[in-house]
């Protein structure tokens, strides 16, 4: 791997990834991209890992697709590499991904944080859509997962705009989960991995994959969708060892079975 760093075992269960192409902004160009799908299947598929913490580094998360490598190509080369498929196996990770982001978070980026499951912020992110300053527009998924964010008005200024939005602000508009000082940002997220990860690894899939239904069906289906997962974790023994140690008045030990 050339430009993602990962650390499976960052801290128990928990794997970090880390976007490095630091010159260049962490800017996602294609190889960037499949090392990333690649990197997040295989810790997807690795049992000792729960939880996934998706960063950059303290100036940029990333800062977009890479502007270099799209400009001279023609819509028939765009249809044929097809970029952003590699974005479609990424949203498919079974296991959450936090984002913890800091400096800017801009076009891909954005999208890319939008991707993950969470976001913990650092004071100094700057999140944006800035396509439309370059003549186009988001590709990746930024006028709808931001729309579903931070709601139509503040979605369409971004998007029409191009203008960055402050951690704060991405904050009071519930685009991201906390905001902490920089020097605190990865520890923060490692902290809220590190409470998801004592949980039950089959249930945090199950409760995230329906969660995420909320965005794709209409209630009565995605309420259909919750009742069925819930009823199918009566299979696990997590299920059994969580309601034992409630009842026992100790502290559950799940092992993913
Ligand atoms: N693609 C390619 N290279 C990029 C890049 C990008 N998206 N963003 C930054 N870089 C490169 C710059 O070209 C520069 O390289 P050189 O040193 O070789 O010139 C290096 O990173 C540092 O950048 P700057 O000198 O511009 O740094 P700055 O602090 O002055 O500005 C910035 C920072 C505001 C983020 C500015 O770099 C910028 O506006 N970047 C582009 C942001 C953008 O438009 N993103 C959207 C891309 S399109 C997209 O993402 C489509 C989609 O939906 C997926």
């Amino acid at each position: 791997m050339e430009f993602i760093l990962v650390e499976p075992n960052y801290a128990k269960h928990i794997a970090l990834v880390r976007l490095n192409r630091p010159k260049e902004l962490n800017a996602l160009n294609l190889q960037l991209m499949n090392e990333l799908r690649d990197s997040l299947k295989a810790l997807d598929e690795d049992d000792e890992v729960r939880v996934i913490i998706l960063t950059g580094n303290e100036r940029a998360f990333a800062a977009g697709a890479d502007i270099k490598q799209m400009s001279g190509r023609s819509a028939i080369d765009m249809l044929k590499i097809d970029q952003f498929s590699t974005w479609d196996q990424i949203r498919k990770t079974k296991k959450p991904i936090i984002a913890a982001v800091s400096g800017f978070a801009l076009g891909g980026g954005c999208e890319l944080a939008m991707i993950c499951d969470m976001i913990v912020a650092s004071e100094s992110a700057k999140f944006g859509q800035p396509e439309i300053k370059i003549g186009v527009m988001p590709g990746a998924g930024g006028t709808q997962r931001l729309t579903r964010a931070v709601g139509k008005a503040r979605a369409m200024e971004m998007v029409l705009t191009g203008n960055f939005i402050s951690a704060e602000e991405a904050l009071k508009y519930g685009l991201v989960n906390r905001v902490v000082p920089e020097e605190l940002y990865l520890m923060e997220a490692l902290k809220l991995a590190k409470d998801i990860a004592d949980k039950s690894p089959i249930a945090v899939q199950m409760a995230k994959e329906s969660v995420n239904k909320a965005f794709e069906m209409p209630l009565q289906e995605g309420l259909f969708f919750e009742r069925k997962n819930f009823y199918m974790l009566f299979a696990s023994e997590d299920q059994k060892e969580g309601m034992a140690a409630f009842i026992e008045k100790r502290t559950p030990e799940f092992k993913g079975k």
